[in-house]
């Protein structure tokens, strides 16, 4: 099936590999990864370090400029400026990077992130023209329970409220079950694709049809290159939030199927 949005594969490194590792690893992957993209409009590949190692990643996507790849942080606060200790500042982030991971469940569980904050972190990214990725899922015990279209309507209608018509449609989610991420037990595309096609229809009824065809959709929670094809298969799902496999040269992998799975005819 054509696809008219362009697929994304984002790398979560969490916190994971300092400057000098950073620097490291972006060095043995980006040569392979800029070729594997140069010739395909239709897919972006974001990179999002730690944050004390995007400028050393940065140094080394500036040396080898790839136009599909970009990088990204893996959070931020909302305010402007001032006496935050140990806070990020979206102004801060957009001078290294266009992209910002909000919401990642490991933020909500061991920050005590809510919805209200990632909403307000959200329209601070469009202030500051950064593209949001935000992330939503549910628990194995609402899984298990049969809760999880409630959990996530309740999400998505708190997290991704009262955005500007015309911002709407920017934003991507990544929808992550938290029993998926870094068990090795990933969903099937099945449930996967059925949890986004209604996040779709949810954003449809507050945005309409426009924002809700043109918002990309991740599927994150123990991918690899192994099962990425079976996700980005599904027409509903636009690409994939990695994190263990975005720390190894598996990460290619998973952007060639990526591409190769979405390519059109
Ligand atoms: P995982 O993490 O790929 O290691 O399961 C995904 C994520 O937390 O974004």
């Amino acid at each position: 099936m054509a696809q008219s949005r362009t697929a994304i594969v984002a790398g979560n490194w969490k916190m994971n590999y300092g400057p000098k590792q950073a620097s490291a690893f972006a060095m043995e992957i980006l040569p392979e990864l800029g070729q594997l993209t140069r010739g395909y409009q239709d897919i972006l590949c974001i990179l999002c370090p730690p944050a004390i190692s995007l400028p050393a990643v940065r140094e080394v996507t500036d040396a080898m400029p790839a136009p599909r790849i970009e990088l990204g942080a893996q959070n931020m606060y909302f305010e402007e400026q001032g006496a935050y200790t140990g806070e990020l500042s979206p102004a801060m982030v957009r001078e290294l990077c266009s992209n910002v991971i909000l919401g990642h469940s490991e933020r909500r569980t061991y920050f005590a992130e809510t919805d209200e904050v990632v909403n307000r972190k959200v329209q601070a990214a469009f202030k500051h023209n950064l593209r949001p990725i935000v992330c939503i899922g549910e628990n194995l015990a609402q899984y298990e329970s049969g809760a999880t279209q409630e959990v996530i309507r309740a999400q998505v209608q708190a997290s991704l409220s009262n955005f500007p018509a015309e911002k709407a449609g920017e934003v991507v989610i990544a929808y992550e079950p938290i029993w998926a991420i870094g068990t090795g037990r990933a969903a099937t595309a099945k449930i996967a694709g059925e949890v986004i096609h209604l996040i779709r229809k949810l954003y449809h009824d507050m945005y309409g049809p426009e924002a809700a065809a043109s918002l990309r959709i991740l599927y994150g929670g123990s991918v690899t290159g192994a099962n990425i094809g079976e996700f980005v298969a599904h027409p509903d799902i636009d690409g994939a939030l990695v994190g263990g496999a975005s720390l190894k040269p598996d990460f290619i992998e998973i952007v060639r199927k990526t591409i190769a799975t979405k390519q059109k005819p």
